[in-house]
């Protein structure tokens, strides 16, 4: 099983994908928020310089309806040593869509076709994509997978939602089955709604094809959540071939709490804390001052307080720190204060 990190704008930047791989790791491959300006603004070029991204087997992702400037961003991008780049044609936000870009390329397949005709004769690199599966209805993802199948694709990587839905109600499983069905013209890798080992589970015993999956929010909400998912996915394996899981191998790449599922709170807390404050330094030393650096945290902490039980009026703190002193003092009592949910949910 591939395990990919999604890329999230403003929260899956080049410094928490770096902290994640020193305390975490277990990724296959790691995407790079999109990148939209032709020049490559600083925030751009933070993202995909090689120094930030040592060891990381990373995808920069580009956003455009534009031929030209795909190919302008993609020329850049592969001057600094890249072999491959990531088209974004999932994003579903009112603006970007109103554009017909993101998601809201697929409202007109025609041209998204003429585009993807010019890119993948011209691109510098290879092309991956990240696609919705429309715009209003499951019934547009024919002509889509159609288009998709006439051009070198690197690899597919399916939200199965339309972009009316946003980030709501359940995937439309049945869209990545329909890929998975057709074929085979490249890789798949199916993203939406991983959040835990039981979802990964389901999502196997209907496509048990599935062999790539992409994350977001649930890496974010507990970053364990990869470890755990090898070790399920290793465990059936092991079961299938007649292994006592005792007999198993180890994977080398995985943490020690989630090899043996045993290890202490405290060690599993400790992990967590060097976790955050890699990237709260991180952080600190790359933005102008405490305000946005603690903004960029509380972005985070939406998500990651998911690791800790009863913890609401902890978040409230941290919510409400202007500075970094108070910011500190929220979190200390935080760890102290709530224990970790379960290490395998
Ligand atoms: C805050 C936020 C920012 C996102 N930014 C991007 C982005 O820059 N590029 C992209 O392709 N998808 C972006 N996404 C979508 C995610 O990559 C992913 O497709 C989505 O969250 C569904 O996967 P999940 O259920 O595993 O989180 C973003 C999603 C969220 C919630």
């Amino acid at each position: 099983m591939k395990l990919y990190l999604a890329p999230m704008e403003g929260i899956t930047t080049y410094i928490y994908r770096t902290a994640y791989y020193h305390y975490f790791g277990g990724i296959d491959k790691y995407f790079t928020p999109f990148i939209a300006s032709k020049k490559l603004n600083r925030r751009e070029l933070n993202e995909i310089l090689p120094e930030h991204n040592q060891n990381l087997n990373v995808v920069p992702q580009i956003l455009t309806n534009r031929a030209d400037e795909f190919l302008l961003i993609a020329g850049k991008i592969a001057e600094y040593g890249y072999q491959t780049v990531n088209l974004n044609l999932g994003c579903p936000s009112g603006t970007v869509a109103a554009r017909k870009r993101g998601a809201g390329f697929l409202s007109v397949p025609d041209a998204l076709d003429c585009f993807l005709y010019e890119i993948y004769e011209k691109s510098p690199v290879k092309i991956s994509i990240k696609t919705r599966i429309g715009i209003e209805s499951i019934e547009e993802w024919a002509r889509i997978l159609e288009i998709y199948q006439k051009y070198p694709i690197d690899e597919l990587i399916i939200h199965p939602r339309l972009q009316k839905e946003f980030y709501q109600y359940k995937p439309h499983a049945e869209a990545f089955e329909a890929a998975l069905a057709a074929p085979p013209k490249f890789p798949l890798c199916y993203n939406g709604d991983i959040i835990s080992v039981k979802s990964c589970e389901a999502l196997l015993d209907r496509l048990p094809q599935t062999d790539c999956m992409m994350i977001g929010r649930g890496i974010l909400k507990n970053p364990a959540l990869p470890a755990q998912i090898r070790r399920m996915t290793q465990s059936t394996i092991d079961t299938a071939i007649g292994l006592q899981s005792h007999q198993a191998p180890q994977q080398p790449s995985l943490p020690p709490d989630d090899a043996v599922g045993a290890v202490s709170e405290a060690l599993r807390k400790e992990t967590l804390k060097a976790f955050h404050d890699e990237i709260f330094e991180g952080y600190a030393a790359q933005m102008p001052g405490e305000t946005p650096t603690l903004f960029k945290m509380k972005d985070l902490w939406t998500y990651l307080i998911a690791c800790f039980a009863s913890a609401d009026k902890h978040l409230k703190k941290i919510r409400k720190a202007s500075n970094y002193t108070d910011y500190k003092i929220a979190v200390n009592h935080l760890f102290r204060a709530c224990e970790l949910v379960s290490a395998s949910p």
